[in-house]
C-alpha cells in the first residue's frame, strides 16, 4: 500500500459512524481472539497500529483506518462470541457489529476471520447468515496457520473451503494466513489493494 496506515475514527455506537463517502471500506470481522487486530498490523506492516491482546474482547468499538493515501478504509471490528462478557455488553457489541454490517453502503467486502485451531462455531454461522441476508460480499481468511500441525491445517482449510462454496455471498478463495510468520499476507494485501478507489 502506498503511504502509512493511519487510525482516524472510533465508533462505539451506530449513530457515531463516520459519514459514508466514495472511499471503499473493508472490514475485519470474526470471533473474539481470532486475530483481527494482529492481522491489521501484519497487513500494514505497522506493529502497534491496532491493539492486540491475550484477553479476548479487547477491541470494543469499530476502529477506522485510512489506507493507501485515502483510497481505502480498513475497519477493525469488535469480536463476537466472547463467552466471558456480560450479556448486556455482548448484546451491545453484537448489535453494533450487525447494524454496521447490514447498513453500510460503502462496505465493499468483509474479511471473515476463522482460527485454524478452532472449529466453526454457531456465532460464525450467525455472522455468515447475516452477511448472506444483507448481501454483503465476504471472504474467509484463516488465521494462526503457524499454530497447527499440517494435518489439522488441511482439515480446517477443506472445511472452510466447503463453507465458502456453499454460500453465495462468500468469495470462493479462502486465504490462509499467519500474522506471526507472514504467510498469506502478500496475497491478502493484493486482494484488498484491488478494492481501493482508482
Ligand atoms: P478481539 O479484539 O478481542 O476480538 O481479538 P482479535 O481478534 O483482535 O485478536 P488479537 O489480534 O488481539 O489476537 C489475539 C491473540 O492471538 C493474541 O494473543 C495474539 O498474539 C494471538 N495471535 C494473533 N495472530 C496470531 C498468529 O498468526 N499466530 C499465532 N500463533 N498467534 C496469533
Ligand atoms: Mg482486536
Amino acid at each position: 500500500f502506498a503511504g502509512p496506515c493511519r487510525f482516524f475514527y472510533a465508533a462505539q455506537s451506530i449513530d457515531q459512524l463516520p459519514p459514508v463517502t466514495e472511499v471503499p471500506e473493508v472490514a475485519l470481522c470474526g470471533r473474539s481472539n481470532v486475530g483481527k487486530s494482529s492481522l491489521m498490523n501484519a497487513l500494514t506492516g505497522q506493529k502497534a497500529l491496532a491493539r492486540v491482546s491475550h484477553t479476548p474482547g479487547r477491541t470494543r468499538q469499530l476502529n477506522f483506518f485510512d489506507l493507501a493515501e485515502g483510497k481505502l478504509t480498513l475497519v477493525d471490528m469488535p469480536g463476537y462470541g466472547y463467552a466471558q462478557a456480560s450479556k448486556a455488553v455482548k448484546a451491545d457489541w453484537q448489535g453494533l457489529m450487525f447494524d454496521f454490517l447490514r447498513g453500510r453502503p460503502s462496505l465493499r467486502r468483509v474479511l471473515l476471520l476463522m482460527d485454524c485451531r478452532v472449529e466453526t462455531k454457531p456465532a460464525d454461522r450467525a455472522a455468515m447468515q447475516l452477511l448472506g441476508e444483507a448481501a454483503v460480499a465476504y471472504q474467509f481468511v484463516l488465521t494462526k496457520a503457524d499454530s497447527v500441525k499440517p494435518a489439522q491445517r488441511e482439515k480446517r482449510i477443506e472445511e472452510v473451503q466447503a463453507l465458502a462454496r456453499k454460500q453465495t455471498a462468500a468469495h470462493p478463495l479462502v486465504i490462509v494466513t499467519s500474522s506471526e510468520t507472514g504467510e498469506g499476507i502478500p496475497e491478502l494485501r493484493a486482494e484488498i489493494a484491488a478494492m481501493a478507489a482508482a
